[in-house]
């Protein structure tokens, strides 16, 4: 994505420093309350960017001049990763906030990533949701969905389960997009990378809203996504010990009942599937004359 690349090209080497310098044992890392500092650093636009008082919310805002983003100082490889957000309400056609995992700090030609972006709209049009699955910097794994509920109104949580076996997004607890790995070598499930976790908020009416025909009305701004209860419940990866496999571990989201989902949340996704899906890749056969290899694989499996 165009964005990323944008962002991060100066952050290369604050991120090279940061990953030669990590000296300890990979370990489960306990759910995470603390003050942003300690879990994040600011990408860029450290003035569009604001804490409520007590440093548990957070604020980013896109104007004119630049949006914002922010990152997790840690990597994590395997887990489950979990933020409530509100965003950006009445007229944000235009407006794209991300909140994705990313192995780099760039858009760069080997990254895996897992992506949430929230696509703005016209006030009483619907948001929409799109995620997206990059292995080996390759991606076009799109999704959209609508929701079921107006996200602009109040804090929901998105998450994303990730072990060896599937990588689920959820909404709420709702699970709306299951991605099966098939138990051998292949070039579409990210399992190797640890992953940094990332927000931004961005300027995309070159192509978000009905395709770009609606232009981000700038007089509204400043547009403002607002974040709280980040949690995470995975593996912190820290070189030079980078352990995280499966085997070694005894946590809930590496043992079998979070290999595939339960029997509620197979009737929850079937929910899904029938009623908020508004694009699958899967289903663009135009656009992939043989469809990618995962799109056989059973999410009910
Ligand atoms: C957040 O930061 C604290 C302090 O550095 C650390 O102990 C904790 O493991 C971090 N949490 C996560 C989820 O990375
Ligand atoms: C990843 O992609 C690069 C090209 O961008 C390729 O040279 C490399 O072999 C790929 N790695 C794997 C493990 O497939
Ligand atoms: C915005 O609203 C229009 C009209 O309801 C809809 O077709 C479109 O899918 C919505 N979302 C985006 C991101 O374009």
């Amino acid at each position: 994505m165009d964005h990323i690349l944008l962002l991060h090209l100066h952050l290369v080497i604050a991120a090279l420093m940061a990953a030669a310098s990590s000296f300890h044992s990979c370990e489960a890392a306990a759910v995470s309350k603390g003050s942003f500092e300690d879990n994040f650093s600011i990408m860029w636009s450290e003035n569009h960017f604001t804490t409520s008082q007590d440093g548990q919310t957070w604020f980013l805002s896109l104007d004119k001049e630049t949006g914002c983003g922010f990152q997790t100082k840690q990597r994590y490889r395997f887990g489950w990763f979990s933020m409530k957000l509100k965003l950006v309400g009445g007229d944000s056609a235009g407006v794209v906030t991300a909140y994705y995992m990313c192995t780099e700090n760039g858009a760069g030609p080997e990254r895996d990533e897992l992506d949430f972006e929230f696509l703005g709209n016209r006030t009483g049009e619907p948001y929409l949701i799109q995620t997206n699955v990059y292995k080996n910097g390759t991606g076009g794994r799109e999704m959209r969905h609508v929701l079921w509920f107006d996200p602009t109104q109040d804090y929901h949580s998105y998450s994303i389960l990730w072990n060896e076996h599937q990588i689920v997004f959820f909404v709420d607890k709702v699970p709306i997009r299951v991605f099966k790995n098939n138990g051998k070598a292949n070039n579409f499930f990210p399992n190797e990378k640890p992953m940094y976790l990332f927000s931004s908020i961005w300027n995309a009416d070159d192509w978000a809203t009905r395709g770009g025909l609606e232009k981000t009305n700038w007089k509204l701004g400043p547009f403002v996504s607002s974040y709280k209860d980040f949690s995470v419940d995975g593996c912190l990866w820290e070189d030079p010990f980078p352990a995280c496999v499966s085997t070694t571990t005894k946590n809930w989201w590496d043992q079998y009942d979070a290999w595939h989902l339960s029997d509620d949340q197979n009737k929850d996704y079937a929910w899904v599937k029938r009623n908020l899906v508004i694009y699958d890749y899967c289903d663009d056969s135009e656009r992939y004359p043989t469809l990618p290899e995962e799109c056989s694989l059973s999410p009910w499996d």
